[in-house]
């Protein structure tokens, strides 16, 4: 079989109207815009509304994303939806798949917390290198604004709600130039968000879970120190896949979690402060929409150029990280 590539031809993002500000938030728990500026970077994050906004979000960024690809929607063959917090644990792909008008695209979700988009990027790649499909539609959306406790300080000012997209395409070009995975569940217990069900008796000696998720719970040092030492590590790996050394990196983009993590991780892979993509001040940690909402917004100011390379590198819950080296374009 010939190799096919993959080139990134599009990308768009979509985030709820509303901000909401670190000022704002200090009337709802006690903490202060200097608090979390200082030890996250973070000033605002955008908040939704609404039973179908996971949907919506992700709908918007797909449709801009195929926009920029020049991508008619009947073309796309797959969309993968990489989300924690779907508006139907069903899935919510096939909704976004009938809302863009892509009708021949087969959807489904893939939850891998906030490393959920690169997962998605590398799984929808595998398609189209076999030759079964030559366009896919990647979404990284989430509403954590769903899930977080109001009243715990230590991560309701971490998150925000949004949406990310990036159209792949068979090309004769291979542009995905290196990726590697990983998981570790043995640290599962870093970052949940899980189910908590109180028992219900059928009948005798037999017995149900009934309820619903707990909010999100963290053990913020923890991640810190795992992110930190991981994130370098398979990105240099995913370097090593594509042949390549830090200094052909253009862009770092990591998942916009902390900005002292992004700048530690560029200090410790000797990448230059200026090229490492940044936009968690206006919407926080967004989880799965991260990574491609600030491409995208790098990518439409003309910073990241066609046939520049990046290095993008996802990390969260699970654990899970992983890390892609690509070049921008086609
Ligand atoms: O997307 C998934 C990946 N997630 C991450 O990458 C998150 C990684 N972790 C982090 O980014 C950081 O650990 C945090 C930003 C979550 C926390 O920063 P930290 O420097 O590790 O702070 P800390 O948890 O050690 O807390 C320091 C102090 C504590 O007070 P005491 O015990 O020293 O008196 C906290 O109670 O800050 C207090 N604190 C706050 N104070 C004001 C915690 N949250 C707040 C807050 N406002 N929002």
């Amino acid at each position: 079989m010939t190799a096919i590539g993959i080139a990134m031809t599009g990308s768009g993002a979509a985030v709820p109207p509303i901000a909401f500000d670190n000022h704002q938030l200090s009337h709802i728990v006690e903490t202060s815009d200097e608090w979390i500026a200082t030890r996250t970077g973070i000033r605002a994050r955008h908040i939704a509304k609404g039973d179908r906004a996971v949907t919506d979000l992700a709908a918007g960024a797909a449709r801009h994303a195929l926009q920029m690809a020049e991508l008619a929607p009947e073309k796309v063959d797959l969309i993968v939806l990489a989300t924690s917090t779907p508006d139907d644990l069903f899935g919510s792909a096939s909704v976004v798949q009938a809302a863009i008008g892509a009708k021949q695209a087969v959807a489904f979700d893939l939850t891998a917390a906030c490393s959920g988009f690169l997962f998605a990027v590398v799984t929808a790649a595998q398609f189209i290198r076999t030759g079964t499909y030559q366009n896919a539609v990647v979404i990284g959306a989430d509403v954590l604004s769903r899930w977080v406790d109001w009243d715990d300080r230590r991560t309701c000012v971490l998150f925000g709600d949004g949406a990310g997209a990036v159209v792949l395409q068979a090309d004769d070009r291979d542009r995905l130039l290196g990726y590697e995975l990983r998981s570790d569940g043995s640290q599962n217990d870093c970052l949940n968000l899980p189910f908590g069900g109180t028992e219900k008796s059928l009948t005798d000696g037999v017995a149900v879970s009934q309820g619903t998720y707990r909010p999100v719970v963290m053990n913020g040092q923890e991640v810190y120190k795992f992110a930190v030492k991981k994130v370098p590590e398979v990105i240099e790996k995913a370097l090593f896949r594509a042949n390549l050394t830090p200094e052909a990196i253009d862009w770092l983009l990591l998942h916009q979690a902390n900005q002292r993590i992004l700048d530690a991780v560029a200090k410790r892979l000797r990448i230059d402060g200026e090229k490492v993509v940044s936009n968690l001040s206006k919407y926080g940690n967004t989880s799965a929409a991260s990574i491609p909402i600030a491409l995208d917004e790098w990518v439409r100011s003309g910073q990241i150029q066609p046939g520049q390379i990046v290095a993008s590198s996802g990390f969260g819950a699970g654990l899970t990280w992983g890390a892609a080296i690509f070049e921008w374009g086609r």
